[in-house]
C-alpha cells in the first residue's frame, strides 16, 4: 500500500513532492499517460531507476503457448500478452562527464505532478552531481488526445551554479528493454524477453524511425521521434540508429544561468497487415504533423479536449478533498483508457501496465462503459464496435463449444479466448450478457437508431442465440442456465447463477424486441418469428432461485446450503492462500455477484429483498477483486447505509492512489476507477435507467455537503446537484426532459429542486474480519 500522504491533496492534480523509490513502480502507474491508443508509463525520463518500464500500443501483443498440466477439449492453445513496445520516453543526460542519475550525487528537489486539466505530467528536478555541479531539469510530457498516435516531451536543462557546463542530452528510442518483472501473482503478466525483431532503421537529421516486428504474432510496429531545439550558442547535434536503438544527441557548453531546451515529438504506428513502408511512412507522417503543430499548440489542444470532457463529466464533491481528487483522477484515467481506443479493446489496466497480460474482460462493458455512455457516448459506441469486430471469432468459439450464436472471450486482446482456466474463464459466460447490457444502455441513452439496427442488433441476436442454446427448459417449463460461473470467482461452474440468469433474461428479451423493430435487418441475420418466440419464452420462464427459509436469494442454486467459510487466521487475497476446493464449497464471495444483480437488474427485486440480500452477502464478501467496492457502494446507498456506501465509494476511487490491492505497480484498476463514478452517480445520485424514464433517488452521507454530477442523455446535458435534504436538477442544454425523482415525474427545463429523505435502514451489516472498508465517515 502507498502510505498516506504519498500524494498531496488538491482538486485538479495528483502531485508528489519528493521521489520515493519504494513506490516507484506504483507511481509509474499513477503517472501513466495514455489516450487509449498509446500509453506511456510514468517512468523517469532518463530511464533509470525504474520499477517497470512500459510503453504500450493498444492491440499490440505477442502470442505464447498456454501451458496445461492436463489437456482438455476446447482449451485455448495460445495466449496473448501485451508487449512493452519501443520506449520513446528516454532522454539521458550527461552533466560534465557524469550521467544524470538521481541515485548518485545529491537530489535537492524532485516533484512530479499529473495535471488533470492540462493532461500533462510535469517533473521538476534539482540535482547536484557527485562532483558538485548543480542543474535544474524541467520536463513536461503529454500523450495527445487529439493526434492519437502522438506523444511529446518538452525538456529543459538549466545550469544552476556559476561555471560553464558541458551537457550532452541523448534522446532515444529503445526496443527490447530489459524487464524487471518477476512475481508469482497470477494477476501479473507473463513477461516476454526481447519480443521485437528489428526490421528497419531510418535516420534523417534529428529524426529517427525504428521498425520492428513480433516473432510469433507477426505484428509490425514503427516508432519515430523528431526534435525541435531552441537556439543555443555552439550547440552540436547528430543522430544514429542500430537495430534496437535510435539516438539523437545534442551537446553544448552552457553558460551559468542558461538553459538547453528542446521538444521531442514521438509517434507510433502498428499493423498486422500493412507493409513495412506503409507503417514506417505513417509514423514519419505523424511525427511531421506533430512537429508542424508544435509543442504549444499540442498542449493547447490537450487542454481544449479536456475542458470539453470535464464540462460533461466532472463530479464535484464538497466535504472530502481527498475523495474529490480521487474521483477526478479516476475519471481522468478512465478517459485515458477509453478516449481513443476506437475499435480496439479497453484493457482492465488501460495502457498503464502489463497486469493481466493487457487483457480486456467484462470490466469494459459493465464498469467502464456506463461512465463513457453518459459522458462520452461516441467512445462507448466505439468500444462496442470493437466487440462487434471480434464477432467472427466469437461465433467460431461458440461452435467449438458446441453452442449456437457467439461466445465472446472471458479475456483477450485481439478477440480470441485467452483464459487458460475454464472455471474462472470460459465458464464466465455472463460476459456475453454484459455486452448486451452495454448495447441496451448505450442505445437507451443516445437513441442511436443506426447503431441499434446494425452493430447493436447483431450483438444482441448472437448473444441471445448463445443463451438459448446454453440453457434449457425443465419439465415444468422453467428455463435454467447450468454450469456457469457468475462474477464471484470463488464459486465456479454453478447452476442458475442469479446474476447470469437475470442478465441473460434481459439479453433474450431485448434481442426479441430489437429484432421485431428492425425486421429486415433481423431477417438478414436469419431471425424468424419462431426464434423470437423462443427467446421470449426462455426469458419469461427464467428460473431465479430463492431460499424460502432464509428469505434471501442464493447467488446460485444451492449456494445458501453450502458450509459457512471459517475466517479464523485467514490471509487475503484468498486466491493466494486458500485451496480452491475450500473456496468453491463454502459460502465465501470474492466480489459482488448477487449484490451486483441487485443493482444491474434492480427493478426485478423489491426494496425489502434488496435490504435482506445485502445484509446476507456483506459478511461473506471479501472484496478480493477491485470490482466489488463500487457495486457494494451502490446497494449500500440504496438500502440506506449511507456511511458504508461512502466508505466503499472511497475505496473504489482510491484503489490506486492508495494501492489498496497491493498491485498498482502492474497497472491501474480501471474498472474500479470507473466504478467510483458509478458509486457517485448510481449510488448517491441514485440514477437508474431501466427503460422508461431516467430516474434518481439521491441521498448523501453526513460527511459530504454537496455532490454534483453531469450526464448526457438523449442529446441533452443535465446537471444534478445533491445537497443535504435537497437536490436540484438542471437542464444544461437540449430539449426539456422528463425524469423521475423518487416516485414523482418531473419535466426539467430550468432548475427544479426537490427534497429527499432516506428511511433508517437499521443496523449496518458487518464485513468479513479484516475486510471492513477503511472508514471515511464522520464519527459520532
Ligand atoms: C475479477 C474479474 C475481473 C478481472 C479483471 C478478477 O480478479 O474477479 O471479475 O474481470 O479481475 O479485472
Amino acid at each position: 500500500m502507498i502510505d498516506h500522504p504519498a500524494f498531496t491533496v488538491e482538486p485538479w492534480a495528483v502531485s508528489e513532492e519528493r521521489l520515493n523509490l519504494n513506490v516507484l513502480a506504483q507511481s509509474e502507474s499513477v503517472f501513466a499517460l495514455s489516450n487509449g491508443h498509446i500509453g506511456l508509463r510514468g517512468n523517469l525520463d532518463e530511464g533509470e531507476p525504474f520499477g517497470l518500464p512500459g510503453t504500450y500500443l493498444n492491440g499490440f501483443y505477442e502470442t505464447r503457448p498456454l501451458p496445461y498440466a492436463e489437456a482438455g477439449y476446447g482449451y485455448p492453445e495460445d495466449g496473448q500478452t501485451v508487449v512493452n513496445a519501443t520506449n520513446g520516453k528516454l532522454i539521458r543526460l550527461l552533466v560534465d562527464d557524469e550521467p544524470f542519475d538521481i541515485r548518485y550525487g545529491e537530489l535537492l528537489g524532485h516533484t512530479r505532478s499529473l495535471d488533470l486539466r492540462d493532461g500533462v505530467l510535469r517533473r521538476h528536478v534539482r540535482w547536484r552531481s557527485p562532483s558538485g555541479r548543480e542543474v535544474e531539469i524541467t520536463s513536461t510530457r503529454l500523450v495527445s488526445f487529439v493526434q492519437r498516435s502522438v506523444a511529446a516531451i518538452r525538456y529543459e536543462i538549466k545550469v544552476c551554479d556559476d561555471e560553464p557546463l558541458r551537457i550532452v542530452a541523448q534522446s532515444e528510442l529503445v526496443a527490447n528493454e530489459p524487464n524487471a518483472m518477476k512475481t508469482r501473482d497470477p494477476r501479473a503478466a507473463a513477461a516476454l524477453e526481447a519480443p521485437l525483431e528489428a526490421e528497419e532503421q531510418e535516420v534523417n537529421n534529428l529524426r529517427v524511425v525504428l521498425v520492428h516486428r513480433t516473432h510469433k504474432s507477426k505484428l509490425r510496429m514503427a516508432a519515430g521521434m523528431d526534435h525541435v531545439v531552441e537556439k543555443v550558442d555552439g550547440i552540436v547535434a547528430g543522430a544514429e540508429a542500430g537495430h534496437d536503438l535510435g539516438r539523437v544527441w545534442l551537446t553544448a557548453e552552457l553558460q551559468p544561468g542558461k538553459t538547453l531546451c528542446f521538444t521531442k515529438f514521438l509517434a507510433y504506428g502498428w499493423s498486422s497487415r500493412r507493409s513495412l513502408p506503409s507503417v514506417r511512412d505513417q509514423v514519419d507522417a505523424a511525427v511531421s504533423s506533430a512537429k508542424r503543430t508544435g509543442w504549444d499548440r499540442l498542449a493547447e489542444q490537450q487542454r481544449e479536449y479536456l475542458d470539453g470532457f470535464w464540462e460533461h463529466a466532472d463530479v464535484e464533491i464538497d466535504g472530502d478533498g481527498e475523495l474529490q481528487q480521487a474521483v477526478r483522477f479516476a475519471l481522468f484515467h478512465t478517459l485515458q483508457a477509453g478516449a481513443r481506443a476506437e475499435r480496439r479493446a479497453i484493457p482492465a489496466k488501460g495502457l498503464t501496465g502489463p497486469g493481466y497480460d493487457g487483457h480486456a474482460f467484462w470490466d469494459t462493458e459493465t464498469f467502464v462503459l456506463p461512465l463513457l455512455t453518459y459522458t462520452q457516448p461516441h467512445a462507448a459506441a466505439d468500444a462496442l464496435r470493437w466487440r462487434h469486430a471480434t464477432l467472427g471469432l466469437a461465433l467460431e468459439r461458440a461452435k467449438t463449444l458446441e453452442l449456437k450464436g457467439a461466445a465472446f472471450p472471458w479475456r483477450t486482446i485481439r478477440g480470441q479466448e485467452c483464459s487458460a482456466y475454464w472455471p474462472a474463464g470460459t465458464a464466465g459466460f455472463h460476459v456475453n450478457a454484459d455486452i448486451a447490457d452495454a448495447v441496451i444502455r448505450y442505445v437507451r441513452a443516445t437513441d442511436d437508431e443506426e447503431f441499434e439496427a446494425t452493430t447493436g442488433l447483431e450483438l444482441l441476436v448472437h448473444t441471445a442465440r448463445l443463451w438459448r442454446s446454453l440453457g434449457h427448459h425443465d419439465h415444468e417449463g422453467r428455463f435454467h442456465i447450468d454450469g456457469v460461473t457468475g462474477p464471484d470467482e470463488y464459486s465456479a461452474v454453478a447452476d442458475d447463477n442469479v446474476y447470469t440468469n437475470l442478465m441473460a433474461e434481459q439479453n433474450l428479451r431485448h434481442a426479441a424486441l430489437v429484432a421485431s423493430k428492425h425486421v429486415d435487418h433481423a431477417r438478414a441475420l436469419g431471425v424468424d418469428d419462431e426464434e423470437i418466440a423462443a427467446w421470449r419464452d426462455a426469458a419469461s420462464a427464467i428460473h431465479i432461485p430463492y431460499d424460502e427459509r432464509l428469505r434471501v436469494h442464493p447467488q446460485a442454486e444451492g449456494f445458501t446450503h453450502h458450509r459457512t467459510f471459517e475466517f479464523n487466521g485467514i490471509q487475503y487475497p484468498l486466491l493466494l492462500h486458500v485451496p480452491y476446493f475450500r473456496l468453491y464449497s463454502t459460502q465465501v464471495v470474492k466480489q459482488a455477484d448477487l449484490v451486483l444483480a441487485l443493482y444491474m437488474r434492480g427493478n426485478q427485486f423489491s426494496a425489502e429483498q434488496k435490504a435482506r440480500d445485502f445484509a446476507y452477502y456483506e459478511p461473506i464478501t471479501v472484496r478480493d477483486s477491485s470490482l466489488s467496492a463500487c457495486a457494494q457502494a451502490v446497494i449500500a446507498a440504496e438500502v440506506g447505509h449511507l456511511d458504508l456506501a461512502y466508505d466503499y465509494f472511497g475505496e473504489a476511487a482510491r484503489m490506486d492512489l492508495g494501492d489498496l490491492m497491493d498491485n498498482t505497480r502492474d497497472g491501474l484498476h480501471i474498472a474500479s476507477l470507473a466504478g467510483s463514478w458509478i458509486a457517485a452517480v448510481a449510488g448517491f445520485g441514485g440514477m437508474r435507467d431501466f427503460g422508461g424514464d431516467l430516474s434518481f433517488r439521491p441521498r448523501l452521507p453526513n460527511a459530504l455537503s454537496r455532490l454534483e454530477f453531469r450526464v448526457r442523455y438523449r442529446n441533452r446535458s443535465i446537471r444534478v446537484r445533491v445537497r443535504h435534504k435537497d437536490v436540484t436538477y438542471e437542464l444544461v442544454d437540449g430539449e426539456p426532459l422528463e425524469i423521475v425523482h423518487y416516485d414523482e415525474t418531473l419535466t426539467i427545463d430550468g432548475p427544479v429542486t426537490r427534497e429527499w429523505h432516506v428511511e433508517d435502514p437499521g443496523p449496518e451489516p458487518k464485513q468479513p474480519p479484516g475486510r471492513e472498508p477503511r472508514h471515511r465517515r464522520v464519527r459520532g
